[in-house]
């Protein structure tokens, strides 16, 4: 089965298939029979937490209406569906120069491998703005390709030179460029000195405990500290210093060898690394992607990359502290005692989530290298009662080296019993209270299938159902209000589902109703007013189980009330991926990835244009502020 008709979690299964079981069920009624969680002092104002269909009964001490918005209702259009007194444009779309000497994107070719180099990625996914000296800079992971478009003049859809294939390679990596305001409107400001593509090619230094590690030695790199290049970067992060933090997500579906029966290890199977091509055909292009011949190379992908967005001459650098994994984003907090807090989850049915604290402490005016080198790797365990702890990651809990934890980071989490997650995508933290949020986008394992280290992945109460396909979000308050706390209370924020077509937990939690379902939550951002906005990657068949929740969409939800809204629908076989403001937060930046990707779009331009994925500008039309 080609990798670009799944899922890339199918895809993973079907090469690296988790062994059949069956035991599951008490715990699952245990959860969801549950009452009032946390008894009141998380729950939605007065302990009503209460899995059902009826209407989300707001407390009377709630706020008046936080949103300044009437919700839309779901649709499948293909457009861009944002609220009475908003209005949406383009800012960059997929094969965009950011300098003036590159052609325009070409419909007929989709451009070459030197156009790409220095055009806008594809399938652009988490991103930030910077501000400096006047400056706006966007930063903008372009996760991977969706090759139907990409190959889409050739037969197949398949590449036919060796040009196609660096063609994909280069709108994979992270798009750097400055942006300005064009009679109101956002747009690239070509040639800035700013302007910077960061592809699978770019030198990058690797840091941290593992560097220097014998498994992360190449005949390339004998040092096991210099790397090229980055993919596959999913959602993202920033730090208080300035810089951005690229995630490396699905880093292992790059690689394969010439010998498709060649055995890979079992450390390499855990992350999903096989011997077949997905269909990317890069090892055909560089040999370092050959794994049979470079079995080391994929141990040099999978981390949180640091990248230093006004300096277009910096290297990057591969922070391997922060763990090996399938990266969601990152999510940076400065606790109470000045050390830095990193939240991030490792996206794949029933791995984790984790936390890293540094050691070092941030100060707004000292040195803040090092502070991601050097610290406590810990991964989630949340308990049935509602509380849960972190579990260090040290040679002491997992009888590795410090630099092996790094490394094999799974096999890690599991030999300290962490909980296994239904695939866990972005981490928030409240700015206006001390708790956090992360996005359980959905898993049709659990209950089902281990994961793929074997991990029991029996429903538990903070992933209380069977076949998951809806997805919730969770959230955890950090004992004594300290992000570096070992403890934390916990509960549900959201269970999605569907009250039209279920009556029991697939129903969802009270805060879901008819009006705005929703499937697969995804990105997770706050706003400075501490709204927590959705954005989701689900299922768009409007069928079945989905009907009445249409496109993929982003939702804005009130984390006192519990309320949710729904803000926007993406166009047709979208997802919505990444979010961040201009700095006067009158424009909101929001991406739209892989529109059309089973051919059924034309998003943006209309007509028999090619879909195209890009960042888009959403504002009100009365100038006020949003968000
Ligand atoms: Fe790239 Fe977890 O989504
Ligand atoms: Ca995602
Ligand atoms: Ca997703």
């Amino acid at each position: 089965m080609a990798h670009d008709e799944i899922s890339f979690d199918d895809y993973d299964e079907t090469i690296n298939p988790a062994p059949e079981t069956t035991e599951f069920d008490a715990v699952v009624e245990t959860a969801l029979s549950r009452r009032g969680f946390l008894g009141g002092v998380m729950s939605f104002g007065v302990g009503t937490f209460v899995l059902g269909t009826t209407a989300l009964s707001t407390p009377a001490s709630a706020s008046a209406d936080r949103f300044g918005f009437d919700q839309v209702a779901a649709n499948t259009l293909d457009t861009i569906t944002v609220p009475e007194g908003f209005e949406w444009k383009p800012v960059a779309l997929w094969g965009d120069p950011l300098w003036s000497d590159v052609p325009a994107f070409d419909e007929a070719t989709r451009g070459t491998a030197a156009s790409q180099a220095r055009a806008f990625g594809d399938n652009n996914d988490g991103m930030s703005v910077f501000n400096m000296h006047g400056k706006t800079l966007m930063v903008v992971n372009n996760e991977y390709t969706n090759r139907k478009l990409l190959w889409g003049n050739r037969a197949d859809a398949k590449p036919e030179t060796s040009d196609d294939i660096e063609k994909g390679m280069m709108a994979h990596g992270v798009s750097v460029f400055q942006v300005t305001p064009v009679d109101g409107d956002w747009q690239i400001m070509q040639d800035s000195d700013l302007n910077r593509r960061i592809t699978p090619r770019t030198e990058m230094d690797l840091t941290g405990p593992a560097a220097g590690h014998d498994l992360l030695k190449t005949a390339a790199d004998p040092t096991g500290t210099k790397t090229l290049g980055t993919w596959n970067n999913c959602g993202n992060g920033e730090t208080p210093w300035g810089t951005y933090l690229a995630c490396e997500e699905n880093f292992n579906g790059y690689f394969s060898a010439e010998d498709e029966s060649h055995e890979v290890s079992a450390e390499l199977k855990r992350y999903g690394v096989s011997s077949k091509d997905w269909g990317y055909g890069w090892a055909q292009v560089d040999e370092r992607f050959d794994v049979s011949k470079n079995p080391n190379e994929p141990n040099r992908a999978g981390y949180v990359v640091e990248i230093d967005p006004f300096d277009p001459t910096s290297t990057p650098k591969k922070r391997t502290a922060l763990g090996r994994f399938k990266h969601e984003n990152a999510e940076v907090v400065i606790a109470a005692n000045g050390k830095v807090v990193v939240y991030m989850g490792d996206d794949e049915r029933g791995e984790f989530l984790y936390r890293f604290v540094s050691n070092g402490i941030y100060t707004a005016t000292g040195s803040t290298e090092g502070l991601l080198d050097d610290g406590v790797l810990s991964v989630a365990k949340f308990n049935d009662d509602m509380t849960g702890e972190w579990l260090e990651l040290t040679p002491e809990t997992t009888g590795m080296t410090e630099a092996e934890i790094c490394i094999h980071t799974r096999m890690a989490a599991s030999k300290v019993g962490a909980t296994t997650m239904d695939r866990p995508e972005w981490v928030a933290a409240n700015p206006a209270k001390v708790e956090a949020y992360v996005a359980l986008t959905n898993n049709k394992n659990r209950g089902k299938k281990p994961n793929a280290g074997g991990d029991d992945t029996s429903a538990n109460a903070v992933n209380p159902r069977v076949g998951n396909n809806y997805g919730q979000i969770a959230r955890w308050v950090p004992d004594a209000a300290d992000h570096t706390a070992k403890g934390f209370i916990w509960d549900l924020y959201a269970l999605a589902g569907n009250p039209d077509v279920h009556s029991d937990a697939y129903a969802g939690s009270e805060n879901i109703n008819a009006g705005n379902m929703f499937n697969s939550p995804d990105g997770l951002m706050f706003d400075d007013n501490g709204l927590l906005w959705i954005q989701t990657d689900g299922k768009y068949s409007n069928e079945g189980d989905f009907a009445g929740m249409g496109n993929n969409q982003m939702l804005v939800g009130d984390t006192v009330t519990g309320e949710i809204r729904r803000f926007m629908v993406g166009p047709k076989e979208c997802e919505v991926t990444g979010m961040c403001w201009s700095p006067d937060r009158r424009t909101m930046f929001v991406g739209i990835q892989h529109p059309g990707e089973k051919s059924g779009s034309h998003f943006p331009h209309g007509g028999e244009t090619l879909p195209r994925s890009g960042v888009f500008a959403i504002s009100r039309t009365d100038g006020a502020v949003i968000g």
